[in-house]
């Protein structure tokens, strides 16, 4: 089938509602875009999982904060329709910002105190604007099943917890961190760095992969993990770490021994691009 393109979401919700009533199941893969090997293992997870697939591509300006990079951020709809064809999307949803935020949109998701820390502590508007814009995109598109990748930690906890909280009827999805080469999680944002700065942006990685080997060495204080990712990050000399923490997968408090329940998560800013990563302990629950 080939792929469509629109950017109405009358016709999203029409398509969707047409293959449930058909009897098939609809994956939805929200993206900004940009898309890269991380957000095709989203589509072929839907894909895989469910008879029809769509993909949204919208950089949100309503989650992006003052002096953060919204202008930069690369934006290639033509070639990213091209690659979501070739991998079985069947609907593509780019919309514009007037049919996102019309004139007089007033309506916000403000979730508490999970959007509160980690990121938001450093991005205090954020969540508000993922949150608001996958509430309507769920709205739009009322699939079955929605993915999202491990990458985006928080960002799956927190839309876990709005979908429970608002009693959306799509079934969360997370699939696992893709990585390059050296281990740098697959980002849009990788495009921005310099080659000086891309070498040691791999420190992220390593930080966790050294945490990984204290845990495994017998080392259950999340102190000592902590430092031995903080050392990681220290000896990247292009590297300011905003966090770098040892929290409970649910709750996003930090622990002081580390479970099953722990995830390792950090940003780091390299030169001017902030990047993050994260690695669960325990096994990752996807769904
Ligand atoms: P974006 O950064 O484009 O990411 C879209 C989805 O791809 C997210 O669920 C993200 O976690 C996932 N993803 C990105 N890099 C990945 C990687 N290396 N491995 C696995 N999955 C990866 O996240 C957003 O957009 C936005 O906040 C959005 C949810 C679309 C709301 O605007």
């Amino acid at each position: 089938m080939a792929l469509e393109r629109t950017a109405d979401p009358d016709e999203v919700r029409r398509a969707v509602r047409a293959w449930q009533a058909e009897g098939l199941t609809v994956g939805l893969v929200p993206t900004m875009g940009a898309l890269h090997e991380g957000h095709l293992s989203l589509v072929r997870a839907s894909v895989a999982e469910c008879d029809r697939t769509v993909v949204s591509i919208y950089v949100n300006p309503a989650q992006f904060g003052e002096g953060e990079d919204l202008q930069e951020y690369p934006r290639r709809l033509d070639e990213d329709c091209r690659v979501a064809e070739q991998n079985g999307v069947d609907l593509v949803f780019c919309p514009t910002d007037r049919v996102m935020y019309p004139q007089g949109h007033a309506t916000f998701v403000v979730q508490e105190r999970l959007t509160e820390v980690l990121e938001g502590a450093f991005r205090p508007t954020h969540f508000r604007g993922v949150l608001t814009v996958v509430c309507k995109l769920f709205n739009i598109a009322p699939a079955d099943r929605a993915y999202f990748g491990q990458k985006d930690f928080q960002q799956t906890v927190v839309v876990r917890r709005m979908v429970c909280d608002l009693n959306i009827p799509i079934r969360v999805r997370v699939m696992p961190t893709v990585r390059e080469e050296d281990g740098l999680a697959m980002s849009s944002r990788n495009e921005c760095l310099t080659a000086r700065e891309r070498e040691q942006a791999s420190c992220l990685s390593r930080a966790l992969v050294e945490a990984r080997r204290v845990y495994e060495g017998g080392r259950t204080d999340a102190g000592a993990l902590r430092e031995a990712m903080r050392a990681v990050i220290a000896a990247a000399p292009l590297a300011r770490p905003d966090y770098v923490e040892v929290v409970d997968h649910e709750t996003l408090e930090p622990v002081s021994e580390v479970t099953d329940r722990a995830v390792a998560v950090l940003a780091v800013r390299i030169g001017r691009t902030r990047l993050i990563d994260n690695m669960p302990f325990g096994p990752s629950a996807s769904d």
